[in-house]
């Protein structure tokens, strides 16, 4: 073989190579960073159960961090070879256990709570957040950049079990953050939809805010929504 070759054939390889890289770091488009409100997981036929740490504070609280293609699917459960591992956060546990408690039947102290997220979501976003830590401190940074409950009260929107416009709702957290968020309906014992989950979105990074390339095709929400006490 000669050189010339040779050369070209080490430039498909590198070509190869690079393009490979390529694929891991878009094996997915943005995040959708998603928060519930306690008031609304608990006021259900299902109800909820208070952590053994104690009934959490009365605002929004982390649901996940979970990657997301832009054509609307997602991947899950992508590796595991690293399953959650608590010791690699223990010193998140007491922030986590303030902002992004569980109030899953029977009650517990969140650890199952955040396997659960790492495992299926955190795992698919090892290409830009390596790290468990990594993973779980981009949404406790993200959660301190836009404070919701601040937001809406801000709006005269408060959680007292009145009914607000959808579109007021939205409205605010797009005046205050610049980007329109998606919101999550439930149904309390009676049947009245109120506000569940707000998603907004996130680059790959893990620390910016960008508009939704696409927004979640879950259960629409009524034009006016209850936004119960918690
Ligand atoms: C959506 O995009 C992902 C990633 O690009 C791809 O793996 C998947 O097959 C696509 N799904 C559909 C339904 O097009």
């Amino acid at each position: 073989m000669n050189p010339r070759n040779a050369n070209s054939i080490l430039f498909v390889v590198l070509q190869a190579q690079i393009l490979i890289v390529l694929c891991a770091a878009q094996d997915f488009d943005f995040f959708y960073f998603v928060q519930q409100w306690p008031g609304s997981y608990c006021d259900t036929k299902q109800s909820c159960c208070y952590p053994t740490t104690g009934k959490p504070a009365a605002d929004f609280g982390i649901h996940g961090l979970w990657p997301n293609n832009r054509n609307g699917s997602y991947p899950s459960n992508c590796n595991p070879n690293t399953p959650f591992d608590p010791s690699k956060i223990s010193d998140l546990k007491r922030t986590m256990q303030s902002v992004w408690p569980t109030l899953a039947c029977p009650s517990g102290d969140g650890t199952a709570f955040w396997s659960h997220e790492w495992e299926k979501h955190g795992t698919c976003s090892e290409s830009t957040l390596p790290r468990q830590h990594d993973y779980f401190s981009a949404a406790l940074n993200l959660k301190k950049q836009v404070d919701l409950l601040n937001i809406l009260q801000n709006a005269g929107i408060e959680p007292n079990g009145n009914f607000y416009s959808l579109n007021s709702i939205k409205g605010a957290v797009t005046a205050a953050s610049g980007f329109t968020p998606w919101i999550e309906c439930n149904v309390d014992e009676s049947g009245n939809g109120q506000l569940y989950q707000v998603y907004m979105c996130v680059d790959t990074s893990g620390f910016n805010f960008i508009g939704c390339p696409v927004f979640p095709k879950g259960r629409r929400c009524p034009s006016d929504i209850e936004f119960p006490s918690f």
